[in-house]
């Protein structure tokens, strides 16, 4: 059993987290709950997230140095997740966004009022390009230019050296396309021409210069019951947050980061596999449990479980009660050990509220949970 090292992130140098942040998500656990998690099961040797979003799990067992893998049905989530693997250099993505821009324009620019107001003309191309190139890679030095490019996508206008391709626009979610085009038109606000090759080359050294040593992991795009049905290997702690019940919206939030992904120049209403999705509580809870079961398929005897779980005020629902309900549907063998308060984070770090429409505060609860019984 080695002792693992997975100090606070107060602890570490500023430099060494930024990777975490190269992308915004509609809902992030803070980094210290994984670090937490991983302090408190000092024998862990590998980590499993089932719901992994933007990957903070998987970043906490990089610092830790463990190897982990994650699962998640959203291939915007999934794509940042995927960088939280990687270690390329700055240099190896900027060569390879340069070498994709040098090969000259490829790929059909999309038509429309949005399309002009949202990026300068020269800029749209570059992205178009980057885009259609980007789709046929896989290699790791691709997949980090892939994330850089989802974080740059839409955000503030900057005074000084632009951050991102877009007009003016939030970074966490995209402004639907006709919201937009009002906003900007208003305002006289034209897109403004952002060298997309200089942003990368800014960006990627920001997130990469420091960047911690990168361990064994991957990455499944796909619905975690499925997935891990067909994984091999044996995890000892799964630090995991699904999605809060009541929260709806969130794909067709991140519509311009899954346009890049390969879909549709348009807002995707649809919420293929999402969880939260089902109808009713019951049916929710039922989903749950299903995935707490699969995970204890995958789980060494005391592995521990750790989850951090809400529910929106307008869902009207006790989300300790819906939580433990999930637990036991899953007849699989987790003994609950605790459940408590996530603390009051700051507003920040609260992830019904990054989401940006949560309304007034709502509870997060922790509840950790230790593998005893055999699984089914
Ligand atoms: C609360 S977020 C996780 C956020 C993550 N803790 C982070 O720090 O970024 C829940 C995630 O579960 C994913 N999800 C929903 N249904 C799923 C399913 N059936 N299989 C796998 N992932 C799913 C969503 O796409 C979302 O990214």
């Amino acid at each position: 059993m080695t002792a693992i090292t997975a100090a606070p992130s107060s602890d570490w140098p500023e430099d060494a987290l930024r990777l975490n942040a190269i992308c915004p998500y509609y809902t992030m656990f803070p980094l210290d709950f994984p670090l937490q998690q991983l302090a408190a099961s000092p024998g862990t040797s590998r980590v499993l997230d089932p719901f992994c979003g933007r990957g903070t799990t998987l970043y906490a067992a990089r610092l830790a140095g463990l190897p982990s893998v994650g699962i998640d049905i959203n291939p915007v989530a999934a794509a940042i997740a995927q960088a939280k693997l990687i270690q390329v250099t700055p240099g190896a993505v900027v060569r390879l966004a340069r070498q994709i821009l040098d090969g000259g324009m490829r790929g059909e620019v999309p038509e429309g009022e949005f399309w002009q107001w949202c990026f300068e003309h020269e800029t749209l191309r570059e992205l178009v390009t980057l885009r259609e190139a980007l789709l046929e890679m896989t290699t790791p030095t691709a997949a980090m230019l892939r994330a850089v490019m989802l974080g740059i996508l839409h955000g503030p206008r900057n005074k000084n050296l632009p951050s991102y391709l877009s007009n003016q626009m939030p970074r966490t979610y995209a402004s639907k396309p006709a919201y937009a085009v009002k906003f900007w038109t208003k305002r006289d606000m034209e897109p403004a021409r952002v060298p997309a090759l200089e942003v990368i080359e800014r960006r990627a050294k920001r997130l990469l210069d420091a960047a911690p040593l990168a361990h064994s992991g991957k990455v499944y795009l796909g619905d975690s019951v499925k997935t891990l049905g067909g994984l091999r290997q044996k995890f000892d702690l799964v630090v995991t947050s699904p999605p809060y019940y009541g929260m709806r919206t969130y794909v067709a939030d991140q519509w311009l980061r899954s346009w890049f992904l390969g879909g549709p120049p348009e807002v995707p209403y649809g919420t293929y596999g999402q969880i939260a999705r089902q109808p009713n509580q019951e049916a929710f809870i039922q989903a749950l449990g299903e995935v707490w079961a699969a995970v204890a398929r995958c789980c060494r005897q005391g592995a521990r479980l750790a989850i951090r779980f809400g529910a929106l005020p307008s869902a009207r629902t006790d989300p300790e009660q819906m939580l433990l309900a999930s637990v036991k549907a899953s007849k699989a063998g987790w003994a609950v050990k605790e459940v408590r308060q996530a603390g009051t984070p700051t507003k920040r770090n609260r992830q019904a509220e990054q989401f940006g429409k949560a309304g007034s505060a709502i509870d997060e609860i922790d509840l950790v949970a230790e593998l005893t019984g055999l699984p089914r």
